[in-house]
């Protein structure tokens, strides 16, 4: 049987790439694999680790091309040509344009670390304690056009002590982080999500 296939876009450590590899690896994620990893960064972890996995991987270096189009048509090419399902940003730090969203409609997926609406864009942790919020979390949600916007997949909430640093509730959530980034992708490769306006319905759940 044919595998699903994940593409990766990160920037950095990529250790949510690391538990959703892992999580394909045991069968948590059922017939599916990573089939490329691209990095915007060439000196992100993720790539290195990518590597040593041996799963193709590419750093497309923004710089290199007339314009951000350019390069992020270079992005959907390496993409089609590794025939991607679904396309898995994770601590990927360019926003996503227009026609790549149009190239893989309701098919790119994004982890953003508070509980959105709230705390969008960077240093979300940070944000979260400086407000004085009790809980905060993670999203998983599908990407359109607007940063940390698309229909939300999955959340996790965790309590924010006082005693709490950025670095601290950053553990707390990341831990989250990678327990539901993967349940979203195994429930998208077993058809249960279903996209109405701005909601996900999970069947046999909602
Ligand atoms: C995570 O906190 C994720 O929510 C955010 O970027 C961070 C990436 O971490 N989008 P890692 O590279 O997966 O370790």
């Amino acid at each position: 049987m044919k595998k699903n296939k994940i593409g990766v876009l990160l920037s950095g450590r990529g250790s949510n790439f690391r538990a959703i590899l892992e999580n394909t690896k045991k069968g948590y994620i059922k017939n599916t694999e990573i089939a490329v990893v691209i990095s915007d960064k060439s000196d992100a972890g993720g790539l290195q680790y990518a590597k040593q996995e041996n799963i193709p991987s590419f750093f497309v270096n923004l710089k290199e091309f007339q314009n951000r189009d350019k390069y992020e048509e270079k992005i959907i090419d390496i993409l089609k040509n590794h025939e991607v399902d679904l396309v898995v940003l994770a601590g990927y730090m360019k926003i996503i344009g227009e026609n790549f969203v149009k190239n893989f409609k309701n098919r790119i997926m994004n982890i953003h670390p508070a509980l959105l609406p709230s705390f969008p864009g960077l240093h979300s942790q940070k944000k979260a304690i400086k407000y004085g919020v009790r809980y905060s979390g993670c999203t998983v949600h599908f990407v359109d056009e607007k940063m940390d916007h698309g229909p939300i997949i999955l959340q996790a909430v965790v309590p924010v002590l006082q005693k709490d640093t950025e670095e601290t509730l950053s553990i707390k959530i990341l831990k989250e982080e990678h327990k539901i980034y993967s349940e979203a992708i195994k429930l998208f490769f077993e058809g249960k999500l279903e996209i109405r306006g701005r909601k996900v319905f999970i069947k046999g759940r909602d």
